[in-house]
C-alpha cells in the first residue's frame, strides 16, 4: 500500500494548477445516462472515484472514451471524456460497487426518469456519519416513482413515467438536489424544488443540462424551476475548477508560507474559505489567471468557524482548516454541522503534537509553537490531505499511511505540491 513521506519547514513558491471538480466531474458523468447521444466533458480529473463511477456506468451500458491521455505538461486542462449512453443495457447498479462510491447512489433518478425503473443498491455505511438517502427517496416519490426496498437494493418503479411536482427539502442536501433535478428534466410538467443546494456544482450540473436541452430557471438559487422535456440531446462541457483543492492548496500556503498561484481558481466558488483565510492572516488576491496567496512573515490568526452548506464555510475544507489551526497564535474553534462523524483526523493531528480538545460537534483547538513529524493514519479524503497540511508545518518527518483515501479526490497531489518546495514524495507498495 502506498504512503506519502514529508519533511516539514519548506515554504511553497510557485503555480499551483486546479484540477476541475471531483464533486461536479461525478454527476455530470452520471447525466450521460439521460441522452443517447455524446455527452462531451472536457477537464476531468484522474481521480480513483472518477475511475470507479466510469466502471459503473459502462456496466449500465454507457460508452467512455478518453480523449488524449494526459502526458504532464498540460497544466489543468484535464482529460476529455466521451460518454454515450446508446442503450442502458442494465438498470442495476450492484452493491460491490455502489457501496465503493456514495456518489454512485445517484444514478437511481436519471436511471428511473430514462428507463421507467431502476434498481440501486442502497450505499451503505461511511466514514464521516451516517448519510441516509430518505430526502432522495422522498423527492422520487413524490415525481410518481414507486419504491420499494428490497435485499439491500432500492427498486423504483414509474411505468406511465415521471411527473413533475414541487418538492420542498427539509434539509439541504447535495445529493438530493442533484439526483431530483436529473430525474425531473425528464418528468412531465414542471417541477419546483425549495431549499435546493446551491453549491457551485450543482450550477454546473444544471448548465450542463441545459446545454443538453433542458429548460432549468434559478441555476444557483435555492429555488430550481424546472420544466420537463421528451429528450435530451448531447453537448460539450467542461468541468469548472475544484474549490476544495483549492481552499486545500490555499489552506496549505498559509500553513507552510509562501507565496503561491493557484491557477484556474474562482474565487466566487469559495468565498467564505478565503474569508476566513484572510482574517488569520494570508493575503488572498484573485487575479484573472486564479488565485494568489500568500503568507511571508506574519503568524497565523486563531478563527471561529463553522460548517455550513454553501455559500458558507465547506465542511470539505474542515479537517483541513484545523490542521491550519495547530499552530495558530491563540484558541480557534470549530464546529462542525453537516456530518456528526467528520473527526476522525483530530487524533492523527494530536500524535503531530497538536492540542484539540473535542465537546460534542465542537473542536477547541489551542494553536501551538511546533508541530513534530510521526507516523499518521489517513482515514477519508479531506481528513489525509489535512494530515499532509500538518506534515508540511511539522518538524522532521511525518509518513501518511493508507493514502489511497486521498487518490480518491486529489489529482497528483505530491507532485503539485513537491514543485513548489515541499519535500514530499509517494513511496509505492
Ligand atoms: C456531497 O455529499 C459531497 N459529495 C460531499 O463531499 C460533501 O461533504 C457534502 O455534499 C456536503 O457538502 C459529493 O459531491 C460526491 P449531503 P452528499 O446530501 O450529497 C443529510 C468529499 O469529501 N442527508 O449534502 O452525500 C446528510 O446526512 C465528499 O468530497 C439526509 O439527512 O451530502 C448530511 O448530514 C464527502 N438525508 C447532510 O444532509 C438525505 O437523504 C448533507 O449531506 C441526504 C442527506
Amino acid at each position: 500500500m502506498d504512503r506519502i513521506r514529508i519533511t516539514g519547514g519548506h515554504k511553497l513558491e510557485g503555480i499551483i494548477p486546479i484540477s476541475g471538480a471531483k464533486n461536479a466531474a461525478l454527476p455530470l458523468m452520471i447525466a450521460s445516462i439521460l441522452t443517447p447521444e455524446t455527452l462531451t466533458l472536457k477537464n476531468v480529473p484522474n481521480l480513483a472515484d472518477v475511475n470507479m463511477l466510469a466502471r459503473i456506468l459502462r456496466n449500465h451500458g454507457v460508452d467512455l472514451t478518453i480523449e488524449g491521455k494526459r502526458a504532464g505538461g498540460k497544466g489543468h486542462l484535464g482529460e476529455t471524456f466521451h460518454l454515450t449512453a446508446r442503450e442502458i443495457v442494465d438498470t442495476t447498479a450492484p452493491y460491490e460497487l455502489v457501496s465503493r462510491m456514495r456518489a454512485s447512489f445517484w444514478v437511481l433518478g436519471p436511471l428511473v426518469a430514462r428507463c421507467r425503473q431502476a434498481r440501486v443498491s442502497m450505499p451503505g455505511g461511511c466514514a464521516i456519519g451516517t448519510r441516509p438517502v430518505d430526502l432522495h427517496l422522498q423527492g422520487l416519490k413524490q415525481l410518481g416513482a414507486e419504491i420499494d426496498i428490497d435485499g439491500g437494493y432500492v427498486v423504483a418503479k414509474a411505468p406511465k413515467g415521471l411527473k413533475g411536482a414541487r418538492i420542498i427539502f427539509p434539509k439541504v442536501s447535495v445529493g438530493a438536489t442533484h439526483q431530483i433535478l436529473m430525474a425531473a428534466v425528464l418528468a412531465k410538467g414542471e417541477t419546483v424544488i425549495e431549499n435546493a443546494a446551491r453549491e457551485p456544482e450543482i450550477a454546473d450540473v444544471a448548465r450542463c443540462l441545459v446545454a443538453m436541452g433542458a429548460k432549468i430557471e434559478g441555476v444557483g438559487t435555492s429555488t430550481l424551476r424546472i420544466q420537463g422535456v421528451d429528450r435530451l440531446e448531447g453537448a460539450r462541457h467542461a468541468v469548472l475548477p475544484d474549490r476544495i483543492e483549492t481552499g486545500t492548496f490555499a489552506m496549505a500556503v498559509a500553513a507552510a508560507g509562501g507565496n503561491v498561484m493557484l491557477q484556474g481558481a474562482q474565487i466566487e466558488d469559495l468565498e467564505s474559505a478565503m474569508n476566513v483565510l484572510a482574517d488569520c492572516g494570508a493575503t488572498v488576491k484573485p487575479t484573472p489567471d486564479g488565485i494568489q496567496i500568500t503568507r511571508n512573515g506574519n503568524g497565523i490568526g486563531p478563527v471561529s468557524v463553522e460548517t455550513q452548506p454553501f455559500p458558507g464555510f465547506p465542511t470539505d475544507l474542515q479537517a483541513q482548516l484545523m490542521a491550519l489551526m495547530t499552530r495558530a497564535d491563540g484558541t480557534s474553534t470549530i464546529r462542525e454541522t453537516i456530518f456528526e462523524n467528520r473527526f476522525m483526523h483530530v487524533q492523527e493531528l494530536v500524535r503531530l503534537g497538536a492540542d484539540i480538545h473535542m465537546q460534542g460537534d465542537i473542536a477547541t483547538v489551542r494553536g501551538v509553537k511546533r508541530l513534530t513529524g510521526a507516523p499518521v493514519m489517513a482515514t477519508d479524503l479531506r481528513a489525509s490531505v489535512s494530515l499532509v497540511i500538518g506534515g508540511l508545518m511539522a518538524e522532521g518527518e511525518t509518513m501518511i499511511n493508507r493514502v489511497y483515501h486521498l487518490d480518491r479526490g486529489f489529482e497528483r497531489l505530491e507532485e503539485k505540491l513537491s514543485r513548489c518546495g515541499a519535500q514530499i514524495e509517494r513511496i509505492t507498495g
